[in-house]
């Protein structure tokens, strides 16, 4: 992967997070200030998502998770999800290439069935592309919801119990995420949300339970490599403890 001549010194040394991931919100407001409808500030936001993956080597960061669209996104207009789903499958039909010249590996989370099968196509072609890539782990979240995804994981584990495969007495923290969608990600360390807003929104519910928030004011549009390094030192600044007392 090219380095970010930006970042003017590389971060790897630090006790930084391995595992970031960002809820990207404030794309229709940033659009709106502009007088443009939302699908400008969506644009602008897609745009931002290469800026962050290729400033992940000199963070020091190994696994990257973006919110692109969640399974409450279906409640806004017909024209803005549609708009949204042809943004993801010219995103992903534009990048690849670019993805794998700079060794990322794309995967997808998230409850596909009700993506359409172009969407869905676009989606597999590119984790076979980028499968044997080395570099960043990018994980693009779509129609994703971390309650969805513990329904479903629930489904599957239920059925290897009626099944025999599996015993009711052997479902422990470590058996549970062997079912999700993440099961072969690390947690994440860190999670940030852009825009002002302070909630979690149904994102990694069960991978965050010690991770480190950051709301930060910026809208996602406005983020910046320098911004996300920014916060990637903050964190090896911070103290966490896992629940345990301070040592
Ligand atoms: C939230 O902003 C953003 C989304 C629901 C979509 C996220 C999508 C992108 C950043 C672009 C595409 C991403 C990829 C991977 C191609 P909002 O619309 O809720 O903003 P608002 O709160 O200001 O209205």
């Amino acid at each position: 992967m090219t380095s970010t001549p930006k970042i003017a010194e590389k971060l790897t040394d630090h006790d930084g997070p391995r595992h970031v991931a960002i809820i990207m919100d404030g794309n229709g407001r940033w659009a709106q200030m502009r007088n443009r409808p939302r699908l400008f500030g969506h644009q602008a936001g897609a745009r931002r998502v290469r800026e962050i993956v290729e400033a992940c080597p000199d963070c020091g960061v190994d696994y990257l998770t973006i919110f692109a669209f969640s399974t409450e996104n279906w409640k806004r207009t017909q024209n803005e999800v549609a708009g949204l789903m042809s943004l993801f499958r010219r995103y992903i039909r534009r990048e690849m290439e670019a993805f794998r010249a700079e060794n990322v590996q794309v995967r997808f989370i998230g409850d596909r069935p009700r993506l359409d099968k172009k969407l869905r196509d676009l989606m597999d072609e590119a984790e076979a592309f980028t499968a044997d890539c080395t570099g960043t782990n990018l994980t693009i979240a779509l129609n994703y919801g971390g309650r969805d995804e513990v329904a479903r994981a629930t489904q599957r584990l239920a059925r290897d119990v009626a099944d025999g495969r599996l015993d009711v007495e052997a479902i422990d923290e470590e058996t549970l995420p062997r079912y999700l969608d993440t099961y072969v990600l690390p947690d994440p360390d860190l999670v940030i949300r852009t825009s002002g807003e302070a909630r979690v929104s149904n994102f990694l519910l069960w991978q965050s339970a010690y991770a480190e928030y950051e709301f930060i004011d910026t809208l996602w549009p406005d983020f910046s490599e320098e911004i996300f390094a920014d916060l990637v030192k903050a964190y090896g600044n911070r103290d966490r403890r896992y629940g345990g007392a301070k040592g």
